[in-house]
């Protein structure tokens, strides 16, 4: 069974970026794969703290909720992260999550000694993402930063939804076209992963 987890960045429970998360995991579940949600903002989670306890063992050593997190984030066989454009990068606590990923990094890098130029994605991951202004560059930052996130999950980022021109809570509801292409999204996900076996 193919194992997805899909993280929702957004303090807001039911905007913009969260409805279109939905809908993948929807289309995810319709594919036939197990599904995990985990809503950053109700979890405990210390930003970074820069110590490098994690270079002993590759674990993060602070203690709170992003240790469920680690553990889900190393099985699932595909990732679905959402999150608003916050000055022109990720939420807070998509921030958090990815700093706190540094002891990845660290296992990767430091421990297993993986040569920085042999690396290989074997899962697939969606970023899905809104901002409410137009600007052509509005996720050139974030896409910067996402790719090298997913990098350190042996994660391809296999695709973005990336839309603009959205603000209110649930404007999203105002573009069914968006909502449907993220659900098929979902679908396709889940087939490039089998594809992938
Ligand atoms: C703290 C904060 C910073 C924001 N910064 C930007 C920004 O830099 N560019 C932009 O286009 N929209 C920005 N926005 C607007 C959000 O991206 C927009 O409202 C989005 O639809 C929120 O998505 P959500 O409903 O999934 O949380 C910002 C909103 C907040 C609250």
């Amino acid at each position: 069974m193919i194992k997805i987890l899909a993280i929702y960045g957004s303090p807001r429970r039911k905007g913009n970026t969260s409805l279109l998360l939905k809908k993948a995991v929807q289309g995810a579940i319709e594919e036939g794969a197990e599904v995990e949600e985990i809503i950053l903002r109700d979890l405990k989670m210390s930003p970074c703290l820069e110590i490098y306890g994690c270079k002993e063992t590759g674990r993060c050593v602070i203690q709170d909720d992003f240790q469920q997190v680690y553990d889900k984030l190393l099985s699932c066989h595909g990732l679905m992260l959402a999150s608003p454009i916050f000055f022109y990068t990720v939420s807070a606590h998509t921030k958090i999550l990815m700093d706190r990923c540094q002891s990845l990094w660290a296992k990767k890098y430091w421990l297993e000694k993986a040569p920085i130029e042999k690396r290989k994605a074997t899962r697939k991951g969606l970023f899905i993402s809104v901002g409410a202004t137009k600007g052509k560059r509005l996720f050139e930052g974030t896409l910067l930063s996402i790719r090298y996130f997913f990098e350190i999950l042996d994660m391809e980022l296999w695709r973005s939804l990336l839309y603009r021109s959205l603000d209110l809570e649930r404007d999203i509801l105002g573009h069914p076209e968006y909502l449907l292409e993220a659900y098929e999204a979902g679908k396709e996900l889940i087939h490039a992963i089998k594809n992938m076996e």
